[in-house]
């Protein structure tokens, strides 16, 4: 299919003092080895990602600058460099005192918090694998990643251990609770008693550059999440990208608002800003609009790295809110996860007076790929273009490159240091993605214009994105099914203004069961309390029969053109 656009807007570049002076440049010189250079492991062969993100801040004599500027309702702490060492060190003499070694999977299932962060860099120090997950996780969803990684330690909090079914996860040995008040039960550790107790120096685990760090688990359009493994190599594109596309600097004050449970929240909340020596504001709690501007006035915050929907929500809710604050601070505002709409692109103009640049990317990109740069004009509703040292093409279903304005796959040619090294007990899974060699295929189809610019158009498979969270249909129907009261479900992503997509859930019910407002509700509850409160479906409807091929399989196809009113297309596998 050809596409046309409809316009052709520019937003010139607005400053000349960037990290990065001349995209063009940068893109037919630079190369991924004149990065290795900027680390003390280029030498040794030997490296540990947390070294470089703390420590070495420490031993260069920038140990007392800034590191973490926590806040949440409760608490409003700051941490240097030197303290981010110390404590992270403790972990680690912690875990080893648990007996966990190299290669070990360690889980951390707790809010924002320092603590979360001592336990991730910590972790990483010695070795093992660091899986995060979203505080909003219940039971199920927590279950199937521990079991599926051999998990053999969880940090949580007193509130979420109760979701943690351990008599269920016989490799889980340990179970660090921090803040725990009395008594501890089974395989349960106190997170504080333990810090108190460990040395704040730390033999630092040594590694390979292809070993792993980090575990984290995605939606597909089929089967359980997917658990993506990332080895340290990851760093030094966590390290670039954060200098060229966050154009961050040592001084910066950088607030990435995305949860570590999300790859964005540990790659761009964790990795750049400390690989680059900068400070990383990290707030805690809900959204609201004043709360983040606020976040903004009182940290005096330079470079702001949000998402789509979040950017809709503050224009949602209006001008006079904006200019209630001081935001003078900011410097440089990116966003990412879903498509950034040119509308909100020029409302940022308006307001912030700032481009807001987007990037495109994936847990299993590990890193940036496509983005705008701000030494670089931008297209209101491009994702911009590939990262100096990558290659993205549109290909077609054969891997042939397929020339400008023509939709096709959205596809980057491997490798590249962030890429996943595998899916964890998958290997099919990982071939999937690379099976048109050398592309990998990223399930997403776009269009590149005449200039280089890519141009996001949808996903190629049923995977939802909604509010930028990645929501695979097969998952939230599965649990739909467990409900007593429900015989088939079919699930879509419905567009919608705000969140980009909200989940919409086809019901047929078993017999001696009416459609009812309570029975949304109920089934709505079913999910939030089974599975995660933003996979549960938003509009629930029902009918007496849903679209299957004659294997069974539900068509989400027909569901979603039955949803936008478009006609259904190819029926020939339909059942009846
Ligand atoms: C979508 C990790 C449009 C896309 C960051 C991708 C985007 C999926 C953009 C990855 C963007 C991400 N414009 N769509 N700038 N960035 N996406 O792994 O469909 O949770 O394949 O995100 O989000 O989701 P993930």
């Amino acid at each position: 299919m050809t596409v046309k656009l409809n316009e052709q807007e520019l937003i010139p570049v607005m400053s000349t003092d960037n990290n990065l002076v001349s995209y063009e440049e940068a893109y037919k010189n630079f190369t991924w080895e004149d990065v290795e250079k900027e680390f003390s492991w280029h030498s040794t062969g030997k490296v540990n990602a947390a070294y470089e993100a703390v420590d070495r801040h420490v031993d260069e004599g920038r140990g007392d600058r800034t590191a973490l500027l926590f806040s949440d309702a409760s608490r409003n702490e700051s941490h240097t460099f030197a303290d981010m060492m110390a404590l992270t060190n403790k972990f680690g003499n912690v875990l080893r005192s648990l007996g966990i070694s190299k290669g070990e999977r360690v889980f951390i299932f707790m809010p924002r918090s320092p603590e979360f962060y001592t336990a991730f860099l910590g972790s990483v120090k010695i070795g093992a694998i660091v899986g995060p997950l979203f505080e909003a996780f219940m039971e199920a969803a927590v279950k199937d990643r521990l079991l599926d990684s051999d998990a053999i330690a969880i940090v949580t909090t007193p509130q979420l251990k109760e979701r943690i079914p351990v008599a269920e996860l016989p490799s889980l040995k340990h179970v660090i609770v921090v803040g725990a008040e009395g008594e501890t039960g089974e395989r349960e550790v106190s997170f504080e008693k333990l810090m108190a107790e460990a040395s704040d120096r730390l033999e630092i685990e040594w590694m390979d550059r292809e070993d792993g760090m980090q575990l984290h688990y995605t939606s597909g359009s089929t089967g359980k999440p997917k658990g993506v493994l990332h080895v340290h190599n990851a760093m030094i594109q966590h390290f670039q990208t954060g200098k060229w596309v966050l154009d961050l600097r040592q001084d910066d004050i950088y607030w990435c608002t995305a949860d570590p449970g999300w790859v964005t929240g540990t790659a761009y909340g964790i990795w750049a800003p400390w690989l680059n020596g900068a400070t990383s504001v990290i707030r805690g709690g809900r959204f609201s609009p004043e709360d983040w501007y606020q976040t903004i006035e009182q940290n005096r915050v330079t470079v702001w790295y949000s998402a789509p929907t979040a950017f809709r929500m503050l224009m949602g809710a209006g001008e006079n809110i904006v200019n209630k604050f001081d935001l003078s601070s900011l410097r440089h505002v990116l966003s990412v996860g879903e498509p950034l709409n040119a509308e909100v692109v020029r409302w940022g103009l308006k307001v912030f007076g700032k481009r807001i640049h987007d990037t495109w990317w994936m847990t299993e990109t590990g890193g940036q790929m496509i983005c705008n740069y701000p030494s670089m004009p931008i297209k209101p509703g491009s994702m911009g273009k590939p990262f100096p040292g990558t290659y993205a093409a549109i290909v077609d279903d054969q891997g042939n490159e397929l020339p400008p304005y023509t939709m096709g796959n959205l596809a980057l040619r491997a490798p590249w240091p962030s890429m996943m090294r595998k899916i964890w007990n998958n290997p099919a899974k990982f071939e999937e993605y690379f099976k048109l060699k050398p592309w990998y295929i990223s399930g997403d189809s776009a269009y590149k214009d005449e200039d280089g610019y890519f141009w996001f158009q949808g996903r190629v498979d049923d995977v939802i994105n909604t509010s930028g969270e990645r929501v695979g249909p097969f998952e939230v129907e599965s649990k739909l099914v467990e409900h007593p009261a429900v015989a088939e479900a079919g699930v879509i992503g419905k567009p919608d203004p705000l969140r980009g997509e909200i989940i919409k859930a086809f019901i047929s019910l078993r017999e001696g069961y009416q459609p009812s407002e309570e029975l949304i509700k109920e089934i709505q509850e079913f999910v939030k309390k089974g599975l995660a409160a933003h996979a549960a479906p938003r509009e629930i409807e029902f009918r007496d029969k849903l679209p299957k091929t004659r294997s069974g399989k539900i068509m989400r196809r027909v569901l979603k053109a039955w949803e936008l009113g478009l006609p259904t297309g190819d029926l020939s596998t339909l059942e009846d």
